[in-house]
């Protein structure tokens, strides 16, 4: 590979299509029982060449650039594992973003991980599954699934992976409110909610099926966002088959039959500050093959720095 090459790799969201909560765990963290679904939105991550220590760009001006940004913080844990000195040098990282932030969709965490795997191609370290996912472990409990993608069970933090059999395709429409929930506080309202219920007991043990979402954190985030339930209402009587949010919000999905009737869902919902959009499920194979580093000429125009 000649190094004035690019490299791109796609970084696909998720949603979670149930999340279960089972309780507190010592270090401030809860065990989770969660179903993630890998979705056709995705950013796309580009490495090219730059002279001097590591550029981060981002399409979105919102995107910080610095250790704030998670991508920034994937860069540096691939460069220290690769036994290198001080702070990584000669690339440039851009992210072509389209998945909002603070959605619950996971951006972030698929772009660390599309960003491990670009640099590891980048600086041919042939870095095995283990050490990606102790780096993927290090920077987020909802990173290690996108080593993975498809249909997966999260257990332990949500960072414990079980591939499960890829659910049958289903379209979906996400719909992402013009507000955005700290993960970290949809935490703290679970826990403070009344009454406490031992969630463990109503877990039901089978093979997750589309049809019966649960999102624990869905009620006590709704009771401070009444606009998450009214979406939910909505989506339901614009045929959805099964409608929640997804993981700490603020995004809410619902699952359709059609590309025709997600379309006009979509459009029905659009608006009052909500963007809605479109998506369908990737299933793993898929995944997997969007996220192997590919060569490409150079950054696309709006990556071009200096
Ligand atoms: O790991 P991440 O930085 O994405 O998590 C953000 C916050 O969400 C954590 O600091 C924690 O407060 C909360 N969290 C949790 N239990 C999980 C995942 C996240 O309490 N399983």
């Amino acid at each position: 590979m000649r190094r004035s090459q690019a490299i791109r790799v796609r970084a696909h969201a998720k949603i979670n299509i149930s999340l279960r909560v089972l309780g507190r765990r010592p270090d401030g963290y809860h065990d989770l029982w969660t179903v993630f679904q890998s979705i056709a939105l995705h950013d796309t991550i580009f490495v090219a060449p730059h002279d001097g220590p590591m550029e981060v760009t981002a399409t979105d001006p919102a995107v910080p650039t610095g250790d704030a940004n998670i991508v920034w913080r994937a860069a540096h844990a691939v460069w220290r594992a690769s036994k290198r000195r001080g702070r990584p040098q000669g690339v440039h990282v851009h992210i072509v973003k389209r998945i909002p932030a603070g959605g619950g969709l996971g951006g972030g965490s698929s772009d660390a991980v599309a960003t491990m795997r670009a640099l590891d191609a980048w600086w041919r370290l042939g870095l095995d599954r283990p050490a990606l996912g102790k780096i993927a472990c290090g920077l987020g409990a909802d990173v290690p699934y996108f080593l993975h993608g498809g249909t997966g069970l999260g257990l332990a933090r949500g960072d414990l992976i079980v591939p499960l059999p890829d659910l049958a395709p289903e379209w979906l429409v996400l719909v992402m409110p013009p507000f955005t929930v700290s993960t970290a506080a949809a935490f703290q309202w679970f826990d403070s909610r009344r009454p406490a219920r031992p969630a463990a007991a109503r877990i039901a043990l089978s093979v997750p099926g589309a049809a019966g979402l649960i999102n624990d954190l869905e009620p006590v985030v709704a009771s401070r966002h009444p606009d998450i339930a009214r979406i939910t209402r909505v989506l339901l009587r614009s045929g959805a088959t099964a409608a929640a949010m997804t993981g700490s919000g603020s995004t809410v999905f619902g699952l359709f039959r059609t590309r025709a009737a997600a379309q006009r869902a979509a459009d029905r919902l659009a608006g009052r500050g909500s963007a809605a959009l479109v998506s369908r499920f990737v299933g793993r194979s898929a995944f997997l093959r969007a996220s192997r580093p590919a060569r490409v000429r150079s950054l696309p125009r709006s990556g071009r720095i200096g």
